[in-house]
């Protein structure tokens, strides 16, 4: 099965990095097309994936772009789709992981009658996207996808409720490999001394900086937290939210928090801080579609609390691997930290609970088995 991946991003996002997984099975008779050069790049090719960047320049197109922007970028997506449709000629399939690359696939799969599979990793909701772009992904993929892989129930109900074809849809969770998750333990205590987080109760985020991304929330729920409650904010902003970055710094400021929250950066390293944390908080104020690190925390075996909605739902079960709470809503996350601070032991059951069933529901060989069944049929 030869399959033409593409991917509009140069930076490597959740659904990049979710690509990785999907794509090391084919690795030798599948190509990445990117719409952007970056480290995602560098990503795919430490993993033996042959990628190509296929255009010079990024399109111009955002989430919340009105028509009159969307068609303003046709310029750039003209000669990137005559690309497309060429080198489709060589696989089996066009497999578009982001909404530009359907916009792009769709068209390239209709002239070089390549089946398309469109990945769904949003939640096609006006919190996330302008009418516009929801209407332009829901039209594409009913028209010109064979299939639609949405990463959880909330992705493909909001993709339906928009009008999507439910008979094209199918949900498959992101995978992941346990042992990549083990650290340890003298590695795990020097990373904490290292980062000055000794005696502290650390609490770990791990998402890029973005407002909808609810970093704010976290640090005003650690202001009504006690002193030794440190957080660490471990991303960076990937998609231009600079002005938010500089929001949540003067924020730290404003709380004098300025030697309880570290800011990290995009790291490399996710298993091992996360074994550095004793909590991993989860804050998004909008619907998150599938939620990597809510699974990475629990293959950790560190407790998370997550904002209830969206996939988060689908992944955990208050009290019974992990906790959740209202979305955007400081207080209640702040009143789950002192719990979890107070009842150690009984936050570490909860850990291990969610360890154990999130290694077999969540494995990536299981789940790349279920892509290849779904690709099987078309
Ligand atoms: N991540 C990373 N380095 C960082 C911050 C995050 O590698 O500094 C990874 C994180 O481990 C997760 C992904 O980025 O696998 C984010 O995926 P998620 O689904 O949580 O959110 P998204 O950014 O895709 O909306
Ligand atoms: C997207 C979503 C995120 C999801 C990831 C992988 O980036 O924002 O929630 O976990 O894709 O499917």
């Amino acid at each position: 099965m030869k399959i033409f991946f593409l991917d509009q991003s140069g930076k490597p996002g959740g659904a990049e990095l979710c690509l990785i997984d999907i794509a090391k099975p084919h690795k030798d008779h599948c190509l990445v097309g990117l719409f952007a050069d970056g480290s995602f790049k560098n990503l795919l090719e430490q993993n033996h994936i042959p990628v190509e960047v296929l255009t010079t320049q990024a399109i111009q197109v955002r989430k919340e772009s009105s028509l009159a922007q969307g068609l303003g970028s046709l310029g750039q997506l003209v000669p990137l789709i005559a690309k497309v449709v060429q080198k489709a000629r060589e696989f089996d399939f066009i497999y578009a992981n982001t909404q530009k690359a359907l916009v792009v696939g769709a068209l390239a799969s209709f002239f070089s009658r390549r089946p398309l599979v469109y990945h769904l990793h949003d939640i096609l909701s006006p919190e996330h996207f302008s009418s516009t772009n929801r209407r332009i992904a829901v039209t594409l993929a009913n028209r010109f996808a064979s299939l639609v892989i949405a990463n959880s129930q909330a992705s493909q109900a909001a993709f339906v409720a928009e009008g999507g074809r439910p008979d094209i849809t199918k949900v498959v969770y992101n995978g992941f490999d346990p042992k990549h998750y083990q650290s340890h333990e003298s590695d795990v205590s020097q990373m904490r001394k290292q980062l000055g987080l000794d005696g502290r109760f650390v609490i770990g985020h791990f998402s890029r900086l973005a407002p909808w991304k609810g970093q704010h929330i976290l640090i005003e729920a650690l202001a009504q937290c006690p002193q030794e409650v440190t957080a660490i904010l471990v991303g960076d902003a990937l998609f231009g939210e600079q002005e938010y970055v500089q929001r949540l710094h003067q924020q730290v400021a404003d709380l004098k928090l300025e030697e309880r929250v570290k800011f990290l950066g995009f790291r490399s390293d996710i298993p091992l801080l996360m074994a550095a944390c004793d909590l991993v908080a989860h804050t998004s104020t909008a619907p998150e579609p599938f939620g990597r690190v809510i699974v990475e925390a629990m293959l950790c075996g560190k407790p998370v609390v997550a904002a209830k909605a969206g996939g988060a739902i689908e992944l955990v079960e208050h009290g019974v691997n992990g906790f959740l709470v209202t979305p955007g809503k400081p207080d209640e996350l702040a009143q789950v930290i002192r719990t979890c601070l107070q009842e150690p032991q009984k936050t570490t059951t909860i850990a291990h609970n969610a360890q154990t069933t999130a290694s077999q529901r969540f494995d990536v060989t299981a789940i790349n088995q279920q892509i290849a069944v779904l690709l099987n049929t078309l």
